[in-house]
């Protein structure tokens, strides 16, 4: 697949304001620009590195990247974000990291990847803009890998498909030091304008579905920054440790009673064996509670993604709500992955009149998403504002607290 857009007329306000600053850092125009999406995610959370399947879609904020080749292997790069100091690195295989939580981590990423399995050896000069909030679970990162991976396999002649990319820039995100699954990346280079996307791992794939017309999803930020590098990287790495050594007992009790034959591949094929009621009653007998808690938000998680995509289908928009809500209730009680803002925004989005609500991304802090009709979007709107955002004095300036997502369409390469 050929990701190259042939010149848009209409140039959008981030490819304008990253050709201009880069323009004036560098003497000379961009010969490129790449941009990848935001995400956010419909249901399906904490569930992807354990190869079960999730519902996100592209959203149209996005990071863009003006960039021009450079004749040597080095890349360097600035934001226009004055706060994010320049990066510069040669791309050689086991490039030395930044700190823990440094942006330049994100870029040094994808090329760390690609000269290990590709070899590649040309860098660029680039100017980095973005309008998806930071650290707020909407995937900023792995928007700026994309964007970054993809201008590298450009200027190195690397042609990948687009899910043997999402897989190449999932592996790559690890050496972040998270240990996170392949949602972002694949919906990020992926996605479909109005369609929301089934991903299911090992191996990759994407199924889209329209999006009802008169769905509207709302995202909206408790304010609380989530930093992947910092507290939340730690608890998310926890929490995968702890759902895998779940899974571990539980197979091996089944084995020793006979209810499988062999080790099963993971916890997809666990459910396929003994079911949703079968495998959560056997792990509440030979589970700690902790432990017991992680295995049931896997599992159900995993039951709700299944029936939320059959409800979209047929345009049952309180019944997805509702499975907006039970996934809240099973990331705060049974994963403990929210906070206290979080839980009240939720709270606060119902009452507003949303079908339903939930935090969307790792937790921690960042975003919830709810989901109402068409018709209600205004009121839900000021309900937040009166019932969140006001008593909080925080700005309802709907551009950075909450805005309405349009599912849109995955990364690409433009060419001047
Ligand atoms: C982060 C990770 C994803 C996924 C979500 C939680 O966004 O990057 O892979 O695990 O958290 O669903």
């Amino acid at each position: 697949m050929n990701w190259t857009n042939p010149r848009q007329v209409d140039r959008s306000p981030l490819e304008l304001v990253s050709g201009e600053v880069f323009a004036k850092e560098f003497g000379v125009q961009p010969t490129h620009f790449a941009r990848a999406p935001g995400r956010v995610n419909l249901i399906g959370e904490h569930i992807d590195y354990h190869d079960l399947p999730v519902f996100p879609m592209a959203i149209q904020r996005e990071a863009y990247l003006a960039f021009r080749c450079r004749d040597d292997g080095f890349v360097r790069i600035r934001s226009v974000c004055e706060d994010f100091e320049e990066v510069e690195f040669e791309i050689v295989p086991g490039i030395t990291a930044s700190s823990p939580g440094h942006w330049g981590n994100y870029v040094k990423a994808p090329a760390d990847e690609l000269a290990r399995r590709f070899a590649i050896s040309r860098g660029f000069d680039g100017v980095l803009v973005s309008d998806i909030p930071i650290a707020a679970g909407l995937s900023s990162s792995s928007a700026l890998v994309n964007a970054v991976g993809l201008a590298l396999t450009h200027i190195n002649g690397v042609v990948l498909e687009t899910l043997p990319f999402a897989d190449v820039m999932a592996d790559a995100e690890r050496y972040t030091g998270t240990r996170g699954g392949g949602m972002d990346q694949a919906i990020s280079i992926g996605g479909h304008a109005h369609h929301a996307a089934q991903i299911e791992f090992s191996p990759l794939t994407m199924s889209h579905m329209l999006v009802p017309e008169r769905w509207r999803f709302i995202i909206a930020n408790s304010g609380v920054r989530v930093e992947k590098s910092g507290y939340a990287m730690g608890v998310y790495n926890a929490r995968r440790d702890e759902s895998e050594q779940a899974l571990r007992i539980v197979t091996n009790t089944a084995l020793d009673r006979g209810l499988i034959r062999s080790q099963v591949t993971g916890y997809k094929n666990l459910l396929e064996i003994l079911g949703e009621d079968i495998a959560i009653e056997m792990a509440e007998a030979v589970l700690e509670r902790t432990l017991f808690q992680r295995f049931r938000h896997v599992i159900t998680e995993a039951v709700r993604v299944g029936t939320a995509i059959d409800l979209m289908a047929r345009g049952d928009v309180q019944g997805f709500g509702w499975l907006m809500d039970a996934s809240h209730k099973s990331l705060r009680v049974d994963y403990e992955v929210s906070s206290v803002e979080l839980d009240e925004l939720v709270v606060v989005c119902r009452e507003a009149g949303a079908a339903g609500a939930r935090l969307t991304g790792a937790g921690f802090g960042g975003c919830v998403i709810m989901l109402t009709e068409q018709d209600k979007v205004d009121v839900v709107l000021e309900g937040l504002s009166r019932g969140y955002y006001g008593p909080r004095g925080m700005s309802t300036d709907t551009d950075q607290s909450h805005f309405v997502a349009r599912p849109s369409a995955g990364a690409s390469i433009i060419t001047l």
